[in-house]
């Protein structure tokens, strides 16, 4: 019964001048935020009979997407004509050649009583200030549209306003293509970086190799739940699926309608299982090859034979003609040199053209490409490992590693587009929630992302003139259908958006927020499903009253958000408390909450238990300090109340390097208790490793310890995570309990390197 509680109270407070609350300049929801804006008084209305009128072809393309947005989401059928000069009751969209409209995707828009005056340039001007005008629509389905008189300049920072979507790992089909690209549109997204070819599917008809299309495109099964989990379990579903010639006509036909550029890419020399499965002579050695169905890495690559560059000339000069944008992206990540290593082949063209090493040798297949594709008229791109084998001015390099393949790119000045993981890669979770969906790793919050920025501040001016702009990623591993994509996208995309739009020097994120959250109607209206995320509630945990239990504090970053709570399990509702301050117990309790903006719930519910025992909420001392990656909340997490949380990136376990975990706890008086518990993560793909044995000390006085108890690797490694100490009836105010890191092992390549022993939460009970 708990929602219509909410909507009852929601019709008598919700005031009614219009759908977004009253007008006004900081909650008009404009992603990204124009450059200047001025509201102004009156609204004008678009209804039946309102006219739009272009002046030019481009005029009336962009006009013809707008007349169809409104078609298909208002019913409303309007006409277009040609004039020179504005109309009134009209939207007049007209390009310009002034010199005011020279910005990237320049445009002006100004909302008066009796007409609209759209004015902007032919490369996306025109086309942006309809996606703003767009944004100012009500998102409902009402026969009237008001939108509120305005004047706005505007223009775009970067150049490259990019997003990537892998379709080998999963495929998407035609009509979700579309939506993607119109999902884009609607945020000034201009360059859509189209990842078509993989080593678990080749995704593109190329006409002379139709087996590329025929094997490659498929593959015989999936990997189920994640590629880290010891047992490797897989699905025996046939999986595929691939864009004919004229699929992919039509896709960047409806693309340049939205000034939207593709820039397809085709993997090489690595990432190339799926074309080696269709053609094995395109690899060094190995008569067949299955189309992969699993993730990470693999050996097999195509080889750098002259019978390769054939193959790969024939397939660039077929993607050329289909692709009209400049750049084709040849890859060029992540290519294991072992069946290099082992050619004779190999050998004999490093020694031909005096290459020092096969890194040398993935230099000159670069370069090669590069020929091919300059043959045809295009520019190369790659990811940020071409530049390790030396590379001509005129490719541009794509750095996802970071940014500092980026910045040295841009100091030898090739062009840059900054695509670095930790702030693009839209893969990552972007929640700690425990229920979210099985993603890849990482974390990723909506605030981070905003707070990217593509220019390194250790760039000089000249340098930075070479970043061109930036792009995220969505790889897609672990997402399955396109539903899933849009709930890994938004509303990060939102944010990148404006990075790559807006000026920083207006960057707010609160002020984001709150014009996000007006968006956030029009994702319900569009049917673009996105992740609640920012709704989560932020717990943090202190020492109790009188130093007794825990002391629990709410937080949101959702600006204007109503914390409600319980503390007896069931979900709260609109007469449930309104967190305001602290919240004190002293046995264990479950906390129940949910963010409520305006009058409306979230719908993402916080659910947290807080395990009161003898060390929680007192004082620690750690002998080694965690490492600085992973010390969220220093000592006092351990004994927080709260365990960590899974996926673990980004929440508070405490990660040691090789280091013991060495706590004291002060249980602040003389306290009986018969165990100790030590909750450790199991995850050896990643060296996270058990502890090799725990000792047990108590004190008299807080200085001279003795050994109650020890537990030793054996018996240790027995426990899955929640490892217990049984101590006998013990009496002590001081404990000190040590969880031996293993310390060193083998890596992937043989050698010894540190490990993690990771922790959350001991008790003494
Ligand atoms: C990449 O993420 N391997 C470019």
């Amino acid at each position: 019964m708990r929602v219509p509680c909410f909507l009852a109270l929601a019709l008598i407070i919700m005031p009614v001048s219009n759908i977004f609350g009253q007008y006004r300049e900081n909650n008009l929801p404009l992603v990204p935020r124009p450059r200047a804006l001025k509201l102004l008084t009156g609204t004008f209305t678009i209804s039946p009979v309102t006219q739009l009128v272009v002046n030019t072809d481009v005029a009336a393309s962009d006009a013809g997407y707008f007349s169809e947005y409104l078609k298909k989401h208002y019913g409303l059928a309007l006409s277009i004509t040609r004039s020179k000069h504005p109309k009134k009751n009209a939207v007049n969209v007209f390009t310009s050649e002034d010199k005011k409209y020279r910005g990237k995707d320049a445009y002006s828009l100004s909302v008066e009583n009796d007409k609209v005056i759209l004015e902007g340039n032919v490369n996306g001007g025109t086309f942006s200030g309809l996606q703003t005008l767009v944004q100012l629509l009500p998102p409902a389905r009402l026969n009237a549209l008001n939108i509120p008189c305005l004047f706005i300049s505007d223009s775009a920072r970067f150049s490259w306003r990019g997003m990537h979507l892998d379709v080998s790992r999963h495929f998407f089909n035609k009509e979700e293509i579309k939506k993607y690209l119109d999902d884009m549109a609607l945020f000034k997204y201009n360059t859509f970086h189209w990842h078509l070819t993989d080593d678990q599917g080749w995704r593109i008809e190329i006409k002379k190799y139709p087996l590329l299309t025929q094997t490659g495109a498929w593959r015989n099964g999936t990997l189920i739940g994640h590629y880290s989990e010891a047992n490797e379990l897989y699905d025996t579903i046939r999986y595929g699926g691939f864009y004919t010639r004229d699929d992919v006509r039509e896709i960047v036909s409806y693309a340049a309608k939205r000034h939207i550029t593709i820039v397809p890419e085709i993997e090489m020399p690595g990432h190339a299982l799926a074309a080696l499965a269709a053609y094995p002579w395109l690899a060094c050695s190995g008569d067949s090859f299955q189309v992969a169905r699993s993730w990470g890495v693999f050996k097999d690559v195509f080889c750098p034979s002259e019978r390769t560059f054939g193959f790969i000339d024939d397939v660039l000069k077929e993607v050329s003609e289909m692709f009209p944008g400049q750049y084709i992206h040849i890859g060029g990540d992540e290519c294991p040199k072992d069946r290099w290593k082992s050619s004779p082949l190999c050998r004999e063209i490093m020694a031909t053209n005096h290459l020092k090493n096969e890194e040398e040798l993935q230099g000159y297949f670069t370069e090669r490409v590069e020929k091919i594709l300059h043959k045809y008229g295009k520019r190369l791109i790659g990811w940020d490992e071409i530049l390790e084998g030396g590379l001509s001015p005129d490719a541009t390099v794509m750095s996802w590693r970071g940014n500092v393949g980026g910045m040295a790119a841009a100091r030898l000045g090739h062009d840059v587009v900054m695509t670095p993981t930790n702030f693009c890669y839209f893969d990552y979770y972007q929640s700690n929630d425990e229920n979210e969906p099985l993603a890849i790793g990482g974390y990723l919050p909506l605030e981070k992302v905003y707070q990217f920025d593509p220019v390194p501040v250790e760039l000089n001016e000249s340098e930075s003139k070479h970043i061109l702009g930036g792009q995220a990623n969505i790889w897609t591993e672990y997402i399955p259908d396109f539903r899933q994509v849009e709930y890994m996208a938004f509303p990060r995309m939102c944010a990148l958006s404006e990075v790559l739009w807006s000026d920083p020097s207006g960057k707010d994120y609160d002020a984001f927020i709150t014009r996000l959250t007006g968006q956030m109607k029009w994702f319900d209206f569009l049917g673009i499903n996105y992740s609640k995320a920012l709704y989560d509630i932020q717990s943090f945990s202190y020492p109790g009253d009188r130093n007794e239990g825990l002391s629990v504090e709410l937080s949101t970053t959702c600006p204007g958000a109503t914390v409600h709570y319980t503390l007896d399990g069931s979900d709260p509702v609109f007469n449930s408390p309104v967190y305001s301050s602290r919240i004190n117990f002293t046995q264990s309790t479950g906390i129940t909450a949910e963010v409520v903006t305006g009058s409306k719930p979230s719908g993402r519910i916080f659910k947290k238990l807080f395990r009161i025992n003898n060390a929680t909420g007192r004082e620690v001392t750690l002998a080694h300090p965690p490492n600085e990656e992973y010390c969220r909340g220093g000592g006092f997490s351990l004994v927080n109340g709260v365990t960590g949380s899974l996926p673990w990136k980004g929440s508070e376990w405490l990660g040691f390097l090789k280091d013991d975990l060495d706590i004291t706890i002060d249980l602040g008086a003389e306290r009986p208790f018969t165990k100790i518990g030590v909750d450790a993560l199991k995850d050896e793909s990643n060296r996270i490793y058990f502890p090799v044995g725990i000792m047990v000390y108590t004190s008299p006085d807080g200085k001279n310890f003795s050994e109650i108890s020890e537990l030793d690797s054996s018996s240790v490694q027995k426990f899955d995570r929640l490892i217990t100490v049984p101590v006998g009836n013990q009496r002590s105010r001081w404990v000190r309990i040590v969880a031996k890191n293993r310390g060193i092992c083998k890596n992937e390549n043989g050698q010894e390197d540190p490990v993690w022993l990771f922790v959350d939460e001991v008790s003494v009970e």
